[in-house]
């Protein structure tokens, strides 16, 4: 094991993080080459997500656990995922952030016939790049997602990156009636053509959160990712100030967020470094405050009683290796856009969309509320989706998206990871690259890929609704 020689760690964080890399290494197998072999099965199950005498909710299961198992993979190593449905309706997993083949993507219809009840789907892919990533249904998103399938893919750096702790937060949103049930009534109209299905109960792993326990003086690697069907999150750490290390799995060069907030679309992932540095004993509030006058406490980071496990902030470098991305070529780029139309206007009116498309109530169960460049694809994916624009294996594209609309879009693509270039004219620092693009009402985007890996792929807004309702387009790469 090797570190970079501005590295210096104390001999305790150090031995710390040998000990966890010899830990993780002994579970998997010794030849780097050799295929980790994984199963996930889809089942009903149920989970509780408050104290002990609160109630079961049923809820849709990878494995039986809400989230679904952490999937822990080693960057450049082989995997096999045998994916069984215990439901009965079809699924498929999409790997979100994975750039893999396209037959792996997980797009039913698209990529993969759908999972039939009953039946097994093996995926195999060979993650090229470390990072915090997820997994999720392409089937029937809105109400499986809403159910609970989801679960975290972390994709580990060849040299285990030196933290004293490496913590995750997966957080979901629930609609719950009183009882404790997931409340019916999804892809209602109203859902639909604006904010999506935003719910009323919020976990932290599955769990509502209570206080979340650190130490004084650790330093530790927060994954915070946004497995929400709709609802988008901005977190303040009081007291404390995060940096951000890498988005969308992609490192960044480390920074901290305008405002000290960390935005977090749904299915955005931000892993960021704290410094624990208040004192023994302490605790200090989290805050989600993305919606206006909507605030509220999510959890508490509680300092135990222990003395600071050093005295002064470790004095480390904060950068992730960067992985093997490749570097788009801007002088001899193709041009395209996506321009994000519909959605509920003020007074009620639905912009365009229906009218333009010529169908009958829109925004009602099953038709558009939403277009890209005029055209309205609804529903998860299916076979003969016809191609918004097909690019050349090997070129740089670069992509304008324009948000027309009223509304909030974190717009993701599937099989790539994308430069931001610019929000509005202006350039986007920090050299980041995302899988999902966070647009406000009317933004424009600038971003760049190499359109290096062949397939047909899905280009889609990640609020559940707005994806089933017609955000959502297909490009080539030939
Ligand atoms: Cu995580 Cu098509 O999406
Ligand atoms: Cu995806
Ligand atoms: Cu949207």
């Amino acid at each position: 094991m090797k570190y970079e020689s501005n590295y210096c760690i104390s001999r305790r964080g150090f031995l710390a993080a040998v000990a966890s890399a010899a830990a993780s290494a002994s579970l998997r197998p010794v030849r780097a080459s050799a295929v980790d072999e994984r199963s996930l099965k889809v089942a009903p199950g149920k989970a509780r997500f408050g104290d002990a005498d609160g109630p079961f909710t049923p809820v849709w299961a990878y494995h039986g656990t809400i989230p679904g198992p952490t999937l822990r993979l080693r960057q450049g190593q082989p995997v096999r995922i045998t994916v069984e449905n215990g439901l009965d309706e079809d699924t498929t997993v999409h790997w979100h952030g994975i750039r893999l083949p396209n037959a792996m993507d997980g797009v039913p219809g698209l990529t993969q016939p759908p999972i039939g009840p009953g039946e097994s789907f093996v995926y195999e892919f060979t993650p090229p790049d470390a990072g915090t990533f997820w997994y999720h249904p392409h089937t029937d998103s809105l109400v499986q997602l809403g159910s609970g399938l989801a679960g975290p893919l972390i994709v580990e750096e060849a040299e285990p990156a030196a933290f004293d702790r490496d913590l995750l937060w997966l957080l979901q949103d629930w609609r719950l009636t009183k009882d404790g049930q997931i409340a019916g009534g999804f892809g209602s109209m109203m859902d639909a053509s604006m904010s999506g299905r935003v719910g009323n109960v919020v976990t932290i792993n599955g769990q509502a959160p209570t206080d979340q326990s650190v130490r004084a003086g650790e330093r530790v690697r927060l994954r915070l990712a946004n497995a929400a069907l709709a609802r988008m999150m901005a977190l303040r750490f009081e007291g404390h100030r995060p940096v951000i290390v890498a988005v969308d799995g992609q490192p960044c060069e480390p920074h901290e967020p305008a405002d000290g907030r960390l935005v977090l679309a749904p299915a955005t992932r931000i892993d960021v470094v704290l410094d624990m540095q208040g004192d023994p004993g302490s605790r200090h509030a989290v805050i989600d405050d993305f919606y206006d006058g909507l605030a509220y406490m999510l959890t508490n980071l509680a300092y135990d009683k222990r003395p600071p496990l050093r005295a002064h902030p470790l004095d480390a470098r904060l950068a992730l290796p960067r992985n093997p991305l490749p570097a788009p070529n801007l002088a001899n780029a193709v041009r395209q856009e996506i321009v994000l139309q519909g959605g509920m206007m003020g007074g009620g009116k639905l912009a365009g969309v229906g009218g333009m498309m010529g169908m009958g109530m829109p925004g009602m169960k099953g038709s558009p509320a939403w277009a890209i460049n005029g055209m309205s694809m609804t529903g998860d994916g299916h076979a003969g989706m016809a191609p918004q624009f097909t690019l050349e294996r090997g070129a740089t594209c670069r992509l304008t998206m324009r948000n027309e609309t009223a509304w909030w879009h974190p717009m993701h693509v599937h099989g790539f990871s994308l430069a931001v270039l610019s929000r509005n004219g202006a350039p986007v620092p920090h050299r980041q690259w995302q899988d999902t693009v966070l647009l406000a009402p009317k933004d424009v985007i600038e971003c760049a890929f190499v359109a290096d890996n062949p397939g047909d792929w899905m280009l889609h807004c990640h609020v559940a609704d707005h994806q089933m309702a017609g955000l959502m387009t297909v490009f080539r790469v030939t």
